[in-house]
């Protein structure tokens, strides 16, 4: 049977490997609605080449743009909608049977969480939501019968290393592998010089430029540490972070018994993509069979936790649980952006978010609106904290 989807953030990194494993699969999918935020031009490409029924653009001005782009090229079939009411719309909508979450940071919770509300299923890149919401996020999959599938890499080893009724009883640790980013085995203090360009320089991944600065600061461990938790139901401290440069287990799952399971694979995204968007069954996905005698060796250290702050600050959020995980993300989403317009050091970026959490961390929530309420709160307290 077809299945109808709509990609929320289609022209991000997550986004474009997505469609490159639907090229492969036209008879399988059909592409209801894509999405971005200000980049017209490929946004234009991508509703030439794919014709979804709606394309969305967060911006206003950039839909404008779009719109009159695509009527001057005879594109008419494809409705373009404005703003991020539409946002959610079209991710709530009963047009499409499955949404793809790859919008970047917070903007992604709301329209995330209406194709939630929606018992859609829920191919989620977009980790920012669940850190923030957590257990609400999960409580409302499990209200609509939502399917919630992980697309970063570690979650996805572990959704496939995990017995196939997702039964925890014989679990006793989840551990997640990191590549250590490109400063790996650095002291904290030598990087106060990092460039926006150098910390985006991923050894291993080709990603968007807030994972990868994320990824340089090892926080985008921390928030895994977080999505885990509350995708798996797993206290953060039963969830491990085992450093593996090669980037090729993607994650491990313990049993009581002594056995440990893990996923392997070359490091590229259309492989989770690939397995979320076909599961239970597989599908081809475009990338290199993994050569195991080029592999050849797998290493594993434990962080070095003296010289990762923002792991440091993650991990202390992910345990203190309440508000917390929300102040963190929402302060280094803000911290992130300063440095890459180089108004901040890279060291400066975990001192603005500690600030964040002093202040706020105690706070708690039970509702998405209270949750908005704080992340604007930790915002504010982080820009005051970069000067
Ligand atoms: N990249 C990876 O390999 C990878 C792996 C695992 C998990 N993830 C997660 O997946 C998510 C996406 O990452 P990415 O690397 O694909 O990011 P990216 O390349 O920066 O793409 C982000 C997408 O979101 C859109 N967007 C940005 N701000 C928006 C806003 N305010 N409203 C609506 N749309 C907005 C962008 O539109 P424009 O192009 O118009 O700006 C773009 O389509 C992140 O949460 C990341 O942590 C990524």
């Amino acid at each position: 049977m077809t299945q109808s989807i709509t990609i929320l953030g289609s022209t991000g990194s997550v986004g474009k490997s997505t469609l490159a494993v639907l090229d492969l699969h036209r008879d399988l999918f059909k592409i209801e609605a894509l999405t971005a935020n200000t980049d017209v031009a490929s946004l234009f490409e991508q509703c030439c080449q794919y014709k979804p029924r709606v394309a969305v653009m967060a911006d206003d001005a950039a839909a404008e743009q779009l719109a009159v782009q695509l009527k001057d090229a005879g594109q008419t079939d494809v409705e373009v909608r404005a703003g991020h009411a539409a946002l959610i719309d079209v991710a709530g909508s009963p047009n499409s049977s499955s949404v793809m979450a790859a919008i970047v940071g917070a903007a992604g919770l709301l329209p995330t969480l209406e194709a939630v509300k929606a018992g859609k299923r829920v191919l989620i890149a977009n980790k920012e939501p669940l850190v923030m919401t957590g257990s609400l996020f999960m409580r409302e999959a499990e209200a609509s019968k939502a399917l919630v599938l992980p697309i970063d890499s570690e979650h996805n080893a572990i959704f496939q290393s995990l017995p196939d009724d997702q039964n925890k009883a014989g679990v006793a640790r989840l551990h997640l592998t990191a590549s250590g980013g490109p400063f790996r085995g650095r002291s904290w203090d030598s990087l106060s010089e990092i460039t926006p360009e150098q910390a985006c320089a991923h050894p291993n991944w080709s990603m968007g430029q807030k994972i990868s600065v994320d990824s340089a600061t090892m926080m985008n461990k921390g928030l895994e540490l977080i999505e885990a938790s509350a995708l798996f139901a797993m206290p953060a401290q039963k969830v491990d972070i085992v450093v593996h440069p090669q980037s090729i287990i993607h994650s491990l799952v313990e049993y009581l018994d002594g056995s440990f399971l893990a996923q392997l694979g070359a490091p590229d995204m259309r492989i989770p993509i690939a397995h979320a968007l076909s599961w239970p069954q597989r599908i081809a996905s475009g990338a290199q069979t993994l050569s195991l005698f080029d592999v050849a060796r797998l290493d594993f250290q434990a962080p070095d936790m003296a010289n990762l702050p923002c792991l440091r600050l993650a991990r202390s959020a992910a345990e203190q649980q309440g508000a917390a995980p929300a102040v963190l993300n929402a302060a280094n989403e803000v911290a992130v952006a300063a440095f890459l317009e180089r108004r901040i050091p890279f060291t400066r970026i975990p001192r603005v978010i500690e600030t964040a959490l002093e202040q706020l961390a105690s706070l708690d929530f039970s509702s998405v609106d209270e949750v908005l309420k704080i992340d604007n709160e930790a915002r504010q307290v982080a820009v005051s904290a970069l000067d």
